[in-house]
């Protein structure tokens, strides 16, 4: 999946790896010994805990049996356990996640030993929803997937297929192999930018007409967000430049706030040179009022005139007059066909890598979860599916530390 797998097999990163696997009551946790299994035949050690829910469909018994150890519970001998393994697990796997896990688990409750681990790690966690497609879709399911990846944990989108209903659909656990690959190369990413300077541009900018008008666009800024979390997550030291939203900055980033084109400009430069990776996922504002009022515009009959200056382009701008030893990733949003303008942009600019995407397709670009991408290089196109902003940013990062490499 990822190109820093290319030359090394991603369960690799699994040999020696503390991994908590935490099994919640949906049907698929009759996989989730065949998930256990995988795990320790990548050479994890594997400590197991069950929800009560889970106990439904799998015992402990058997997964201790296949583990080689006993299945962690909320009181051992008077002693909760919640400290010490979230301190030892390099790595959460909630699998299968039910919907009423994820409700408990997004909503913060402890009353469970996963719940608790959750709350006290600071490791990577991933969950995988497992459920029928009526309720996976269900709006307050998805606003629970929506809060649990905004708090950083990275939830990935079922597999379709038959489901325990009998009916075929959205909500069937990934095959036991797939997960165990899934966690190598998130292990594999974790340290892959260690101490590498990376400069991040998000959000839209504003380009006021008064005090209280402004021209914009409808980004959100999460593309952007979710590309420095992700690399604040594999170790690099991000500086996020970012234009006005209501997003919570990612743990670990440097955030510096601005308004305007020009603004943002200003930030980006200073920030440049310590940056050996650039990700302008900004909407920049391509004009900007020729004048300013001081005072909000009044209304009158007559029609209103605006004189627009265009804005510089930061990143060709940037890009053009020194990127050596650097990888310098541009956005491109377009209404259309991305692939011609894309390359345009790749060259005009100077760009090492362009993400395009069609803004009009339902469920990518503005103001969504997830986008639909094609990542483009001089001599290479990939076509990204469906994706949350979060694994898109990961699979954008795998190329960035590829071509870091490579430089
Ligand atoms: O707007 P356009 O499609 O040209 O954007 C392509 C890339 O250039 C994006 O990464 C965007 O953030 C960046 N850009 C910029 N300054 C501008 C316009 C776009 O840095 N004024």
């Amino acid at each position: 999946m990822s190109d820093c797998s290319a030359d090394e097999d991603p369960r690799a990163a699994l040999a020696g790896a503390k991994l908590l696997l935490g099994i919640t009551g949906s049907i698929a946790a009759v996989k989730a010994p065949g998930i256990l299994t995988s795990l320790l035949r990548g050479g994890a050690q594997v400590e197991v805990t069950l929800t009560r829910g889970a106990t439904r469909f799998v015992t402990a018994t058997g997964l201790a049996a296949l583990a080689g150890r006993p299945v962690r519970r909320f009181w051992e001998e008077g002693a909760s356990p919640h400290l010490e393994l979230a301190k030892w697990a390099d790595l959460v796997l909630v699998a299968p996640a039910s919907a009423d896990f994820m409700g408990k688990a997004a909503s913060g409750l402890g009353d469970e030993l996963l719940g608790s681990i959750l709350l006290a790690t600071r490791s990577p966690v991933l969950f995988f929803p497992a459920m029928e497609t009526l309720i996976y879709q269900h709006r307050l399911v998805q606003d629970n997937v929506r809060r649990l990846r905004e708090t950083g944990y990275r939830v990935f989108e079922p597999a379709r297929g038959r489901l325990a209903s009998g009916e075929e659909g959205l909500g069937r656990l990934p095959e036991p192999g797939e997960i165990t690959a899934i966690a190598g190369e998130v292990l594999a990413r974790r340290r892959d930018l260690a101490g590498v300077g990376v400069l991040v541009g998000a959000g839209p900018t504003r380009e006021h007409l008064d005090p209280v008008r402004f021209i914009s666009s409808p980004a959100t800024g999460k593309m952007g967000y979710a590309l420095a979390a992700a690399a604040a997550g594999r170790g690099a030291k991000v500086v996020l430049v970012s234009g006005p939203t209501l997003l919570e900055p990612p743990k670990g980033v440097e955030v510096r706030r601005v308004t305007s084109a020009v603004q943002m400009r200003q930030a980006m430069g200073a920030a440049w040179p310590e940056a050996r990776v650039v990700l302008m996922a900004a909407a920049v504002a391509d004009f900007r009022p020729a004048q300013v009022a001081g005072h909000k515009i009044k209304k009158k009959d007559a029609a209103l005139t605006v004189s627009l200056l265009p804005n510089p382009d930061i990143l060709a701008e940037l890009a053009g007059t020194d990127r050596s030893a650097r990888v310098v990733v541009g956005f491109a949003a377009e209404t259309g066909p991305a692939e011609a303008e894309a390359r345009r942009k790749l060259r005009e600019k100077g760009l090492d890598l362009v993400v395009a995407n069609d803004v009009t397709e339902p469920g990518a670009g503005f103001e969504v979860d997830t986008n639909r991408v094609s990542i483009i290089s001089v001599d290479r196109r990939e076509d990204l599916p469906m994706l949350p902003k979060a694994e898109v940013a990961e699979l954008v990062l795998d190329r960035v530390v590829a071509l870091l490499r490579a430089k």
